[in-house]
């Protein structure tokens, strides 16, 4: 099932939502669905499982997303990311690096569906929790509408009952990953044609999102909103959201800054986390305001040095005071 309602969340970002990242975004907003960064198959089967699993009880709602294709590794890590609690599998067939091209996974699965409805057909006999598609909205030269149509058709008719979309083609040749997130025009008319096709289907749309009223728009029209690179930069935003979507008021910005030199101290201290590992995501919190710069300022010129600890986090925190 979605939950809550709205559906609202935070998009994978490779490097950017790791524990530590959705721990944060969680001290924020209580509500929003978290997403881990795309963990491929092959590393959890060979891998350190621990390393790419564990997480903070606190992160839930929190979605494991997978990178692969041969359907009994997809339902082997389905069925850990179950044994591990998360609450939802996504499956990435939106991503467009070279290196997830040559594993055959990401958006060049578009042009498989049949391949991905085996994968999802296997997760789904794996485990009891949603198992969910993130996709573009076709790749490189094939007709847009036609070109998903038929990938929903093959991948519901496997079970899934909801895609993520980000509302983009992909083009595979000649773009960079981050040009693939920004060249190709957003179009989300077509994300919300699928819905009016599939009105029993849960349509999530992703992509460009940066604003509230742009949210509410989306809400009228589909299911559900993801928003990624804004959640990141401008974290602040999940406050609002918890605001205007869920009637939720979030705790103040020093209280989350306390909250997470707390969290700094324990990562640190019982598991070796490096203090600039955690104190990363955090730079951008007060973007807009003054003292903004001297805290970043502090944070990341303290961070990396050898001994630092959480009290790095309370000295910028007093340097954004000194220059506020
Ligand atoms: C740094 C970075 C890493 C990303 N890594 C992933 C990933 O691991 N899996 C995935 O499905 N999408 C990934 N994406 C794409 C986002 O999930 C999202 O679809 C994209 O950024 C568009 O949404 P936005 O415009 O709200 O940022 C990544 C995006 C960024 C910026």
């Amino acid at each position: 099932m979605l939950t809550p309602t709205p559906h609202i969340s935070v998009a994978p970002m490779m490097d950017w939502t790791d524990r530590h990242c959705r721990y944060f975004h969680r001290l924020i907003s209580p509500h929003v669905r978290l997403y881990t960064e795309m963990v491929t198959t092959g590393a959890l089967i060979h891998g350190d499982q621990r390393r790419h699993l564990d997480y903070s009880p606190e992160e839930h709602p929190l979605a494991l997303q997978l990178g692969g294709s041969e359907p009994d590794d997809l339902a082997t890590c389905a069925k850990m990311g179950e044994d591990w609690s998360y609450d939802e599998i996504n499956l990435n067939c939106g991503c467009p690096s070279e290196r997830v091209q040559k594993g055959a996974f990401g958006a060049c699965l578009m042009a498989e569906p049949d391949t991905v409805a085996r994968g999802v057909e296997a997760m789904i006999r794996a485990v009891s929790i949603p198992v969910t598609v993130k996709c573009r909205i076709a790749i490189d030269d094939e007709d847009d509408v036609p070109f998903l149509t038929r990938f929903i058709d093959r991948v519901s008719g496997a079970g899934c009952r909801t895609f993520i979309i980000h509302a983009r083609k992909a083009w595979l040749k000649g773009l960079s990953p981050k040009e693939n997130r920004e060249i190709p025009p957003l179009r989300y008319d077509i994300v919300r044609d699928m819905k009016s096709r599939y009105p029993h289907l849960n349509i999530i749309v992703n992509g460009g999102i940066t604003t509230l009223p742009e949210i509410s728009d989306h809400l009228k029209y589909v299911d559900g909103v993801m928003i990624g690179r804004e959640a990141y930069q401008n974290p602040w935003i999940l406050s609002a959201i918890g605001a205007d979507f869920f009637g939720h008021v979030s705790a103040s910005k020093h209280d989350i800054v306390a909250r997470m030199t707390d969290y700094t101290a324990r990562m640190h201290r019982d598991h070796g986390v490096p203090v600039k590992s955690i104190t990363r995501h955090m730079l951008t919190l007060f973007q807009g305001e003054r003292g903004a710069r001297a805290w970043r300022r502090a944070l990341s010129t303290t961070a990396h040095l050898d001994g630092a600890t959480e009290n790095i986090i309370m000295d910028a925190l007093g340097a954004l005071e000194a220059s506020g």
